[in-house]
């Protein structure tokens, strides 16, 4: 699988008891999944992010409801809207992701190549855009 941002579309087994959908470790996202967390109880229209990660690659699916991911890689800045829980979002290391317009009950259930790690996050925007910089 190519390493940019996309819209993965996951197996959806639809069936008329309610469909199913799933995730193999390694088979349906782009990195080995390390963790797993959710964001829940979000106020509609509240917005959540404003960090990149050095390493932590992510896959976010909108589980219920909606929101917007905006990805930002120091040049471009794309937004994708997420409001299905058969597809997600695969988000690469240094990218600059803001979360916002989480509609009310909204949950938001993100895969992570890495363990929690603080050190990880860049959290000002003005490094983040100067580290890149000295990438390139
Ligand atoms: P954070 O990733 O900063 O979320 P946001 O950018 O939306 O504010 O996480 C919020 C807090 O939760 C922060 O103090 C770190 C903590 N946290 C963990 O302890 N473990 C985790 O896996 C995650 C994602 C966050």
């Amino acid at each position: 699988m190519n390493k940019d941002p996309q819209i993965i579309n996951l197996p959806k087994i639809l069936d008329k008891r309610g469909n199913l959908s799933f995730i193999e470790n390694e088979k349906h996202v782009p990195f080995a999944i390390r963790r797993t967390y959710w964001i829940y109880d979000v106020p509609g229209g509240e917005a959540r992010g404003g960090h990149a990660y050095q390493e932590n690659e992510e896959f976010i699916v909108a589980l219920s409801g909606s929101f917007d991911v905006i990805l930002d890689n120091g040049k471009e800045k794309k937004t994708f809207f997420l409001n299905r829980s058969y597809y997600g979002l695969y988000i690469p290391k240094m990218y600059w992701r803001e979360i916002s317009n989480f509609s009310t009950n909204s949950l938001a259930l993100v895969l992570s190549s890495t363990d929690f790690a603080e050190s990880d996050y860049i959290r000002n925007y003005d490094n983040f855009f100067f580290t890149i910089k000295n990438r390139v």
